[in-house]
């Protein structure tokens, strides 16, 4: 579970990025998170990656407080934590296999566990045949899907997508939504920023808008089914 307690964030004098936001997400949620540029969002998804530290509040994620957690011990936190970025960032100069055997080699995984792991990866996000193309050989939904396979290689309990859909196409930004669903469905909790209100409406997941640092309105699923 994911908990945030009056948190607040500012970068610097001002209106404070997030303002005394409070939010709970359950464990194997599926949730959006929406808002103009500006609201919030990245600096949200920031603060649950303890890449950035509250000004204010409390964040607790899986029951730990992120606060207390030490800085040697970040990079297991994070472990827990797959994430997903508009601009894909992959390694160029590695092909679809390697940069996904990477996130695994970082954590001392053995080879042959890699070896097995990979293709089911591969498999899971439909890129199989694939897995010794370079980035620039991939389009933009194909760099996106191996960027989502690297997310997850370390079976991580929750994704964080920010605008993962920001740089593609309607129908490759369907096939990737399409994807996370199913990792949702499989148990990981999803929490995934965009801005692609099509596909919001359609999917029917809890949606939690942000407007200047404060939660605005969070519509659990179900919540409009008049229209
Ligand atoms: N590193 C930073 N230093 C100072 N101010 C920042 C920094 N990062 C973000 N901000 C400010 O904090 C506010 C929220 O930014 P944030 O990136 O969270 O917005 P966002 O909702 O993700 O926007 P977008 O939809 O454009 O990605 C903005 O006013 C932004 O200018
Ligand atoms: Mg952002």
């Amino acid at each position: 579970m994911i908990k945030l307690e009056h948190v607040s964030k500012s970068y610097s004098a001002g209106i404070p990025a997030l303002n005394d936001v409070n939010l709970e997400i359950k464990d194997g949620e599926f949730v959006f998170i929406v808002g103009d540029s500006g609201s919030g969002k990245s600096t949200l998804i920031k603060l649950l990656l303890k890449e950035l530290e509250p000004t204010e509040g409390i964040i607790t994620v899986d029951g730990k407080v992120l606060k207390k957690i030490k800085r040697k011990h970040i990079p297991k936190y994070r472990r827990k934590i797959g994430v997903v970025f508009q601009d894909f960032r992959l390694l160029k100069d590695r092909n679809v296999y390697d940069n996904i055997a990477f996130a695994q080699k970082v954590i001392g995984e053995p080879t042959n566990h890699i070896k097995k792991r990979v293709p089911k990866m591969l498999s899971l996000v439909g890129l199989a045949a694939k897995y010794k193309s370079f980035p620039k050989e991939l389009s933009g939904g194909e760099q996106q899907r191996v960027a989502i396979a690297r997310a997850l290689i370390n079976e991580p309990n929750i994704l964080l997508a920010d605008e993962p859909t920001g740089n593609l196409d309607n129908n490759n930004a369907w096939e990737i939504m399409k994807l996370l669903e199913e990792i949702n469905e499989k148990g990981t909790t999803v929490i995934v920023v965009t801005h692609n209100l099509e596909i919001v409406k359609v999917m029917k997941k809890r949606v939690i808008t942000v407007k200047k640092g404060v939660i605005v309105s969070d519509s659990e699923i179900g919540d409009d089914d008049e229209d």
